[in-house]
């Protein structure tokens, strides 16, 4: 059915998938209140091939949709869930692509009788300008329940999201996997942005082997209070280099935020963190640290 997969984001993600799906399958979820207008941009493939992708307005197509991608920034998804929520059947599956943790939580506690699913992804896209969209970087998704009703779901998921022949599995373990981002998040992206440094450069910096390790031990005393198998703190530190150096020449997300005066993910990364901490008890000083100077950080862009 044409606009049977509902994305509400039009940033890199949402286009990626947008511009993998059959012609014609995706629609995105406009503002309220704005006149209906399909979306056109270059999308430039994994081999570098550009072809003009042309996604319709959901206003604009009719038919329940199969599935609702969000796809929108963790600080504005509760926002836009609540305001698309009342117009979406009770049965139709919401799929919350976020960096980091926090509103999967949120936003499962809030609609727990609908089907909430959580997805982490490794595909990397940007969006050098507001006509081009670049799938930069080949990865995996993984999907997998945050409510009871979403078990059921979860194939009807799959199956509409492989349609984008982009490789998407069914996690049963999705917070443990959202973890593993996490940490890689929580490791790279705060200290980019507060050094203004490509992450390949990370590894070198003072203030960040100063602070990795205590850091790192933080996480993993929180994995560990939460009852998830941490990967413990030297193996975690390892990873975040791992990552850091193999997206060397990439700006993270964070420090792009930052370099553009937009808000940052950072109370659903290091925030998530420190607060989580708190509620379980335990003091968290490096995510607190790294939250309040990158939170001062964009309050005097
Ligand atoms: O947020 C990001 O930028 C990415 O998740 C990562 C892995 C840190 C690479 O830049």
């Amino acid at each position: 059915m044409p606009g049977a997969v509902r994305i509400l984001g039009a940033g890199a993600m949402g286009r990626l998938w947008a511009g993998y799906l059959p012609a014609g399958a995706a629609a995105f979820v406009q503002r309220p209140h704005t006149v209906p207008h399909p979306i056109d941009y270059q999308f430039c493939d994994l081999n570098g091939h550009h072809r003009r992708v042309t996604v319709a307005d959901a206003r604009d197509v009719t038919g329940t949709p199969e599935v609702l991608l969000v796809m929108t920034k963790a600080q504005d998804t509760q926002a836009a869930v609540a305001a698309h929520l009342p117009d979406l059947p009770p049965e139709v599956p919401v799929v919350l692509f976020q960096n980091g943790m926090g509103c999967q939580q949120a936003i499962a506690r809030r609609w727990p009788e609908r089907p909430v699913c959580a997805a982490s992804t490794t595909e990397g896209a940007h969006r050098p300008d507001d006509q081009l969209t670049v799938h930069a970087g080949a990865g995996h998704t993984w999907v997998g329940a945050m409510t009871p009703t979403a078990h059921q779901q979860l194939s009807r998921v799959i199956r509409v999201l492989a349609a984008s022949t982009r490789p998407v599995d069914c996690e049963p373990q999705i917070l443990q996997r959202l973890w593993n981002k996490l940490i890689i998040n929580a490791g790279i992206n705060p200290f980019t942005a507060l050094l203004d440094c490509p992450n390949g450069a990370l590894p070198e910096q003072d203030y960040y082997r100063r602070h990795i390790d205590p850091l790192c031990l933080e996480l993993h005393w929180l994995m560990e209070a939460e009852g998830l198998a941490s990967p413990g703190p030297q193996q975690m530190r390892a990873q975040i280099e791992t990552i850091a150096r193999a997206t060397a020449n990439n700006s993270s997300s964070m420090r792009s935020d930052v370099a553009r005066k937009r808000p940052t993910e950072i109370d659903y990364i290091n925030g998530y963190v420190w607060r989580r901490g708190e509620e379980l008890g335990l003091s968290l000083p490096v995510n607190r640290m790294l939250t309040e100077q990158v939170t001062a950080l964009s309050a005097t862009c």
